[in-house]
């Protein structure tokens, strides 16, 4: 082989090297863009156990990068068939902590029972109800289901669908 064939010929692998690692790499991108990993997909549900939980307390978790308020009942606040999530005995308030005005994230003050949004002062009852001010709807109710003591956020059930006026 002469000098400019053995020239032509490292080239030319050069190239088909830069080629394929381009391919490679935009077969990643494709991948990632059409077809979210499994771990992606798992990311989107939140578990939460509820049997440590004490009556009146409230807890704030995130779902899909969403503040969700879990707040345990306890005996001073009336049912509510329509809004409460029910576990064994127990009855909790399950919102996405988002006010449903301008998406400010409402503080729950446990001395007066109420979600206050110090946005615009906008406030909900303990059912997540907008009782006070500019919001115009209740608090949403996230997709979930319940699964012995575990509430699952971002799957749906026969509850949430009840819930969700969808049944
Ligand atoms: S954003 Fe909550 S009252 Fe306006």
């Amino acid at each position: 082989m002469s000098v400019e064939q053995q020239r032509r010929s490292f080239i030319g692998l050069a190239f088909g090297a830069v080629a394929a690692a381009g391919g490679a790499i935009s077969l990643v991108a494709v991948k990632k863009t059409w077809d979210p990993l499994p771990s992606v997909k798992a990311a989107g549900f939140t578990t939460v156990d509820l049997s440590p939980m004490k009556d009146g307390e409230m807890r704030q978790v995130e779902w899909r990068k969403k503040p969700i308020f879990i707040l345990k009942k306890d005996a001073s606040m009336a049912p509510n068939d329509a809004r409460d999530v029910v576990v064994g005995d127990a009855r909790y308030t399950v919102v996405i902590g988002l006010c449903t005005h301008l998406g400010c994230i409402p503080e729950y003050k446990i001395s007066k029972q109420t979600f206050i949004c110090a946005c615009h002062a906008g406030e909900f009852n303990t059912d997540g109800i907008n009782t006070f001010g500019p919001p115009p709807r209740p608090l949403e109710i996230p997709p979930f289901k319940i699964d012995g003591t575990k509430l699952v956020l971002g799957e749906t059930s026969p509850e949430y669908e009840k819930l969700a006026g969808k049944a």
